[in-house]
């Protein structure tokens, strides 16, 4: 018979599924049952949200359809005329990049590209892992997240509690994905083919599925500031 965990227990596995969640780079192809997803989404939207809104919906795309998908995205992604039709709907990243955060967004692509072998300036071979973005990595399962354009920037907050429930949720049952902002540029064609509705918008995508464990892009292991250097105490 199971017994209800310690307090340290609880404290093990839960830091334990948020310290070992990466994004994940390179997916088996081991499809992911409907009804794990639905779980996963269904723990997901426990996420707190101001007045209980909840402003998310999903897309999930699997076999066929995300594979047309895919392919189109991965076609214009390496068409520089065809690319420079799409821009982005939302502004993930700033405008202007200061440090810190423009050193840690660089030490992150040196870091994946390095491991790659992939050497600076070799733009080619850059867009092409950066392409690999719309194939999901080679994940069986893509998701895709909307939010309806009437909601104030609150609901962004929320949105993002959600998405990471989604990762924790995954990696909880031995499932890994990637949060995927590469796809807000080509929101229009996605929409399309997802027939989502003009009062929608793209969050972002994600890869849900299994790791390829002998890949090296997913020997990356990124870096965090410390606690006690972000945080400051007063009495
Ligand atoms: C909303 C969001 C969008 C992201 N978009 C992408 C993306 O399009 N492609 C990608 O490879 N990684 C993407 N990432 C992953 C980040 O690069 C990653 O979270 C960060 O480098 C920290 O690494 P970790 O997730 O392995 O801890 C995204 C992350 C977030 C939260």
């Amino acid at each position: 018979m199971s017994r209800t965990p310690s307090q340290s227990e609880i404290t093990t596995i839960v830091d334990g599924v948020i310290r070992e969640r990466r994004s994940i780079r390179a997916f088996l192809p081991t499809p992911v049952p409907r009804e794990t997803i639905l779980e996963i989404l269904d723990v997901a939207a426990r996420a707190p949200s101001g007045t209980n809104t909840q402003p998310w919906q999903a897309i999930v795309i699997t076999g066929q359809k995300k594979e047309a998908l895919s392919k189109e995205l991965v076609e214009i992604a390496l068409d520089p005329t065809r690319d420079a039709e799409h821009t982005q709907e939302y502004s993930y990243y700033p405008e202007k990049w200061i440090p810190p955060y423009i050193d840690r967004r660089r030490k992150v692509g040196y870091d994946l590209y390095g491991l790659l072998r992939i050497a600076k300036g070799e733009r080619e071979l850059m867009n092409r892992q950066f392409a690999r973005n719309y194939t999901f990595f080679g994940a069986p399962v893509g998701l895709f997240f909307t939010i309806d354009r009437v909601m104030g920037q609150g609901s962004w907050l929320d949105y993002g509690m959600f998405l990471q429930n989604v990762m924790i949720a995954a990696k909880a049952r031995g499932l890994d994905t990637c949060p995927q902002a590469a796809f807000c540029k080509y929101h229009r064609l996605i929409a399309r083919h997802l027939e989502i509705p003009d009062e929608r918008m793209i969050v972002c995508g994600m890869a849900l599925g299994y790791e390829d464990t002998s890949r090296i892009e997913n020997t990356l292991r990124t870096e965090r500031e410390t606690a006690a250097e972000f945080t400051r105490f007063m009495e």
